[in-house]
């Protein structure tokens, strides 16, 4: 057969409410042109983010009935424990209410204002929380990530020789290496093993520990199965556990491939580092043993961490979101290729070849998906990137302004992508009406969260 199918049948159901263009237009308009500004319940397809969107199973479910929420020591902490070391094999397991709060805390714990963290592509909370310790988010994607076009197929893969130089030339002052599987921020393009293993023998040159941001750890091993070679008999469990077998720790947003609805992890080897984190967590999270969660949270989470890696899911999952990708694609849609795990992403520039950047195409074409569809996506591009040089006082933009069409996992059945696909095609056949943006409000961290737009 060469259907692939959900792998999973609709037990519960959430029904979705249809508007018409003409009350999206005005919504769009209340939410001062920004989607994370309108309501969820005025949004048809919501593709906003596939973190904490995730429908759980029944095993899951049934786990949030067994979770044991005693103050220290739950056996539901246990089997999260257990569960998340048998897949990443560091010592200490640290649970956390989300993944940037694992970030706050490793970076709390061990950056100071000369550090610099060296990575693929930092995700922006990430970034914004080494920037807040004073320190310098460095991004060394190899050269190919930043072209849309260009078929290579670990386009997450960090650049090795800038990483050896990065390293040489700060000595005493890289705390930790940092990868992101998938590379969320460049296009959800995974990393081989290859490259992991590469970068692993850096950092023990120079007596750097590595580790990974792992919020899309399956997607990548499914990546490593299909396209690198020689790993095409391993079980995704097996080539997962050699990819976290590399790294000195990991961080991970569980509200990805852990299914969850909330909830992350930080794990290590490092005592001392262990040591201090813990002492932070349990004034700002809560106790080691839940960490900021429900033990029912740690339950589904532990299960989650088993289920993701099942290779019936992880087929239909990679083979979904690229069906999505292939017709815009056959459609003529400019798009970033391969496509990712989790996402397709849009190339908002090319999409909107009539808008420059300053009236920023990207975030123009995520209105028009919503008042076109009812379509929710993200832009990652000059309104999540974009800056002014703090001299000059011009506007820098990201080499890339995408539109991300996150697909929650084992949410949407293959008819809501079929509207996607159509809709899409069509709006691009009428591209030009698409009209460009400028901001009213524009905070300086984080601006696409909350920042207000006007029409040009
Ligand atoms: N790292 C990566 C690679 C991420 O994609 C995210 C979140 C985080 C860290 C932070 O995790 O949300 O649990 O605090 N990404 C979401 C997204 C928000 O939409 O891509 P969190």
């Amino acid at each position: 057969m060469k259907t692939i199918i959900e792998p999973f049948r609709i037990k519960v159901v959430e029904p979705m409410r249809l508007t018409t263009r003409e009350q999206r237009e005005k919504l769009i308009l209340e939410a001062d042109l920004n989607p994370f500004r309108l309501k969820a319940e005025s949004v048809l397809i919501d593709l906003l983010t596939d973190s904490g969107t995730s429908a759980m199973s029944i095993n899951q479910w049934a786990g949030v009935m067994r979770g044991d929420e005693s103050y220290a020591g739950s056996t539901s902490f246990y089997n999260f424990e257990a569960s998340v070391r048998n897949v990443f094999g560091h010592q200490f397991v640290i649970p956390t209410h989300q993944g940037r709060a694992a970030e706050r805390l490793l970076c709390d714990a061990v950056l100071s204002s000369d550090s610099i963290v060296p990575g693929n592509t930092h995700f922006d909370t990430t970034r914004a929380n080494i920037e807040n310790s004073g320190a310098e988010a460095l991004d060394i994607p190899i050269a190919e990530a930043r072209d849309p076009r260009d078929l290579h197929p670990f386009k997450g893969n960090i650049d090795l020789g800038l990483l050896e130089n990065c390293l040489k030339r700060n000595s005493g002052k890289v705390p930790f290496v940092l990868i992101t599987i998938t590379n969320n921020s460049a296009g959800g393009q995974p990393v081989s093993l290859e490259n992991i293993k590469a970068a692993r023998k850096v950092c023990d040159e120079n007596s750097v520990p590595l580790f990974l941001d792992a919020a899309r750890f399956a997607e990548n091993a499914w990546f490593i199965k299909i396209r690198e070679a020689g790993q095409a008999h391993r079980t995704a469990t097996e080539i997962a556990q050699e990819v976290f077998s590399y790294s000195d720790g990991a961080l991970m947003s569980m509200k990805k491939d852990a299914f969850g609805n909330i909830g992350g992890v930080l794990s290590l080897n490092s005592k001392d580092w262990a040591i201090k984190i813990r002492t932070n967590l349990i004034m700002t999270e809560g106790f080691p043993t839940y960490g900021g969660l429900a033990g029912r949270d740690l339950e589904a989470l532990a299960i989650g961490l088993e289920e993701v890696l099942h290779e019936d899911y992880l087929e239909y999952r990679i083979r979904s979101t690229a069906y999505v990708g292939e017709h815009l694609a056959q459609a003529g849609v400019p798009l970033v290729q391969p496509f990712g795990g989790h996402a397709i992403y849009l190339d908002g520039r090319r999409f909107c070849d009539h808008l420059a950047d300053e009236s920023l195409p990207g975030w123009a074409l995520s209105v028009a998906l919503y008042e076109e569809l009812g379509i929710r996506a993200c832009e990652i591009g000059n309104v999540m990137f974009g800056h002014r040089d703090p001299k000059s006082g011009e506007w820098i933009w990201p080499d890339l302004d995408l539109v991300r069409l996150a697909i929650p996992r084992r949410v949407y059945t293959q008819s809501h992508m079929d509207y996607v696909i159509e809709g899409i095609s069509e709006l691009y056949g009428k591209r030009s009406s698409i009209r460009g943006l400028r901001f009213t409000e524009r905070p300086d961290v984080l601006p696409h969260f909350s920042a207000r737009f006007a029409f040009l």
